[in-house]
């Protein structure tokens, strides 16, 4: 079993290096993550960046290319690693992960259990919850996957918080070495039911579970399963909005602005400050981001009943 050094504290104020991994920001959609080399380049529409300049620099550094365009370099945090990680397959999103950590109760030094591990999105941030004594066990049947989330993990600098084991879990449950002693065990599997009791097995007294399922009907069929050795079952749906706010005329957004949306009217939530819908009336005006994201999938939590 990997032994995980306390003293290495997940840290990102530091300077680039040669061998970092950067997350290149153009803008909010447009990112994407680049190994430091000495001898590398970066060629974007903003001109040729060479990555010998920007050893040295505090990571948030603002880089400027041959021709005078510039990016900024940011570390590879959880959040913006969600954004830019390769999906081998469907991913979960900012949004459900951080309802996940909170509700799985996560602190530093937990033991964590995950199936399966997929693209290591959620994997990479439930390690910086438990972050630098915790460790999270992950587990995906699909060797390949596997392989490119060690190597994933490698790359965020998380692989001394992260094992990424390949087994059938719904076939064989969570290797027995486990047994009472994880924290909390996160599902994210086709047919979680088959593996509710190998996670009860792994519990520990007052662990929790959490269970991701794009279906209802995969919720019912958990919430069955789960009667027998849970209590406290809540199933949630996080649906994120995110607005754009700023000061203007009103009707501006609708007649031409940027606000003028033409694919995504239906959607569009305009509201105002002032009651009295006066046109050429500066206010604050709010508006339904079109982009927010719809359902993704329900998470179900339980938690072990006491058995004392
Ligand atoms: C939707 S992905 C998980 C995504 C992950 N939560 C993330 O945020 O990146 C589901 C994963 O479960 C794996 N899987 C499906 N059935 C499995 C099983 N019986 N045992 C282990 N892994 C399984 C698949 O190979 C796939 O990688």
């Amino acid at each position: 079993m990997l032994l995980v050094d306390p003293t290495k504290k997940l840290s990102y104020n530091r300077r680039i290096m040669d061998g970092d991994l950067v997350i290149v920001y153009e803008r909010y959609n447009s990112m994407k993550p680049v190994k430091v080399s000495a001898g590398g380049v970066l060629q974007n529409r903003f001109g040729l960046f060479k990555h010998s300049d920007w050893i040295g620099k505090p990571f948030g550094s603002k880089v400027f290319s041959n021709t005078g365009g510039y990016v900024y370099l940011l570390a590879p945090t959880p959040e913006l690693w969600t954004l830019v990680l390769s999906h081998r397959t469907q991913i979960l999103y900012i949004a459900d992960i951080s309802f996940v950590v909170m509700y799985l109760e996560l602190v530093p030094g937990c033991v964590v259990l995950e199936s399966g591990t997929g693209s290591g999105s959620l994997s990479t941030s439930l390690a910086r919850a438990v972050a630098p004594t915790g460790h999270i066990y992950t587990f995906d049947f699909h060797e390949q996957r596997a392989a490119s989330a060690r190597e994933d993990f490698e790359r965020t600098g998380l692989s001394s918080l992260v094992t990424v084991g390949v087994r059938d879990i719904q076939g064989e449950g969570f290797p027995d070495e486990f047994t009472g002693r994880a924290d909390s065990v996160f599902l994210d599997l086709p047919q979680p039911w088959l593996a509710i009791p190998s996670a009860a097995k792994m519990l520990q007294q007052d662990g929790v579970l959490c269970s991701f399922s794009p279906c209802i009907e995969q919720v019912q069929r958990s919430c069955e399963t789960l009667k027998s050795h849970f209590t406290e079952i809540r199933t949630f749906e996080i649906l994120l909005h995110t607005y754009e706010v700023r000061e203007g005329e009103l009707g501006s957004w609708q007649d031409g602005g940027r606000g003028s949306v033409k694919s995504c009217k239906k959607r569009q939530r305009s509201t105002t400050t002032n009651s009295e819908e006066n046109p050429g009336t500066r206010t604050i005006l709010a508006r339904l981001n079109s982009e927010a994201k719809g359902h993704t999938g329900y998470l179900t939590f339980a938690r072990l009943k006491c058995t004392s």
